[in-house]
């Protein structure tokens, strides 16, 4: 398998900002391999992975904390260009001998930034863009060597550097949306100042992830929790494409599955791809735990925790049949999921590599976690999937999670609202695919409200449930809008809905986005 080339990489030190994985998605965007380190790794053990630049990420603390996470002040001396983002530029200065002061005021939201032309970062870019700030520390002082590259209304020091010895520091947040042309700063540091050329593909990281699965796993055997779903059909695709039959996948059966669904997934897996698969039916189990529980939270931390026992369980089977030794649970689990599990608070940059508990997982879990996915965005996962050979079918379904219509009926679960909720589901799905709107959008589908309501059919009154209509559009998941839908179409699902759903008299369009809303309602 081909190696990456030595140079073309950007190394990242995470510093706990949560945009870290954002800062490595934009290098990879200009198909440049980058790889995240703890803010700690030594200058030494960084000269030896010979990387063409290093990005200090941002991050939540103060350089002057007592405990504010230090990088090894000998990166500076490796000759490799560095560029630090918020925190990162911070340390530069206070690190070099320049001085950093606590500002009296956080400087937070958006900002227009005046870039010096002659600066390499700003290539081509305009002389006024909008950026994004998010700091309370100033730069009172440069170190020697440096000259302000850049300024904003509130500060002469948005952008620093020494272009001599390539060190560059940007006080606003280049890698979120807000600051659009944030992306090309990125690439100009990339391409233009460290010298790397665009040769990293979805192809290269599916070499190097099976390597990496490959030197993980050793000769042990994996289980995987398939779904069905884009994530974990991906990851499972990735993994028997790494280790072949050494991968088992178990589909549960959670009796919180769509219509039709078990049947699919068995088909696809288990006969097109002919990986090897179990099926457990667990629908008693899990069904029998949930009686009567409510709290959104509870009801994900019940189904984690059943699903983790019925991997135990099967693979405490799979072991009486198989020499091989299974200790390895593999998961789709991505970038999102990670983040938005994990408490941004304490020190994040410990946090964030922590065991996350995504869908509840316990701590107590028996297994080492396989994740070979969890550097990708929701849209790069799509990308791995179609490289891999998976149909549009299966790389553009919409998502669905992993605790099932349990969190799509707000309240108790029984069998009957279960019954309701699939078969609204069903016909959103089938009026979604019918009028071309399937692939779209982002997400598309029914809730079930534990609200009864007057209405009329035929000649007789009807006390029945609502049905909330969720449709959104989205790039990651992390951010959604409701979708503006052609009023027919919105008519047709909603007739179908309470024409045909026994139990149904009323359907509503949730027109909330994300943020303040979630996409699912629990
Ligand atoms: P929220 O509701 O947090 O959802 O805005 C963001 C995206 O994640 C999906 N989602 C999940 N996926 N396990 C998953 O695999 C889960 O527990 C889970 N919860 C939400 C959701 O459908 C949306 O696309």
């Amino acid at each position: 398998m081909p190696q990456q080339p030595a140079g073309d990489k950007i190394l990242i030190l995470d510093f706990g900002s949560q945009y870290t994985q954002v800062i490595a998605r934009r290098v990879r965007e200009c198909q440049v391999y980058s790889e995240i380190v703890p803010y700690h790794t030594k200058a030494s053990a960084i000269a030896k992975l010979k990387p063409s630049g290093i990005i200090l990420s941002g991050g939540p603390a103060s350089v002057y904390a007592p405990k504010a996470p230090q990088v090894d002040r000998k990166i500076y001396d490796l000759g490799i260009p560095v560029l630090g983002i918020c925190y990162g530029m911070q340390l530069i200065a206070h690190g070099l001998g320049g001085k950093v002061e606590r500002s009296t005021e956080r400087e937070y939201g958006p900002g227009k930034l005046k870039g010096d032309a002659k600066c390499a970062l700003f290539h081509k870019l305009p002389a006024t863009l909008d950026v994004w700030n998010s700091h309370g520390d100033k730069i009172t002082k440069l170190p020697t060597g440096f000259r302000p590259l850049g300024k904003t209304e509130n500060s002469p020091h948005a952008v620093i550097g020494d272009t001599k010895r390539n060190i560059y520091g940007l006080q606003f947040h280049p890698e979120v949306v807000h600051t659009p042309r944030g992306g090309e700063i990125l690439a100009n540091f990339v391409h233009r100042i460290c010298g790397c050329k665009s040769n990293w593909t979805m192809e290269s990281f599916i070499d190097r992830t099976c390597r990496e699965i490959q030197e993980q796993v050793g000769d042990g055997r994996v289980i995987l929790g398939l779904s069905g779903g884009v994530d974990s059909s991906v990851a499972a695709a990735l993994l028997h494409k790494a280790i072949g039959d050494r991968l088992t996948c178990i589909f549960v059966d959670n009796g919180l599955l769509r219509a039709n669904e078990r049947a699919a997934v068995e088909k696809l897996f288990a006969g097109e791809f002919r990986i090897r698969m179990k099926t457990v039916d667990a629908s008693k189990q899990f069904l029998t735990k949930l009686k009567g529980v409510t709290d959104p939270e509870k009801k994900r931390k019940i189904i984690g925790n059943e699903f983790i026992k019925v991997f135990e369980a099967a693979a405490k089977d799979l072991k009486k049949t198989d020499p091989g030794h299974y200790r390895f649970l593999a998961q789709g689990t991505l970038y999102p999921d990670v983040i938005e599990s994990v408490s941004i608070s304490g020190n994040p940059a410990a946090l964030i590599k922590s065991h996350h508990n995504v869908g509840g997982l316990p701590e107590r879990m028996k297994f080492e976690l396989v994740e070979p996915l969890r550097q990708l965005f929701k849209d790069e996962v799509r990308r791995v999937g179609a490289e891999l050979g998976l149909s549009k079918e299966i790389v553009h379904r919409q998502p669905f999670p992993g605790p099932g219509l349990a969190v799509r009926i707000i309240g108790a679960i029984t069998a009957e609202r279960l019954r309701i909720v699939r078969e609204a589901d069903a016909i959103v799905i089938e009026e979604m695919r019918a009028s071309d709107w399937y692939y779209k959008v982002w997400q598309s589908f029914a809730v079930l409200l534990p609200v009864r309501s007057v209405g009329v059919m035929g000649d007789e009154r009807t006390y029945d449930y609502t049905i909330a209509l969720r449709i959104v559009s989205s790039h990651d998941g992390m951010t959604a809008d409701w979708v503006r839908m052609p009023q027919e179409i919105l008519a047709r699902i909603s007739a179908r809905v309470i024409n045909e759903v026994k139990g149904v008299n009323r359907v509503c369009y949730d027109i909330s986005s994300k943020p303040p809303a979630t996409i699912e309602w629990e």
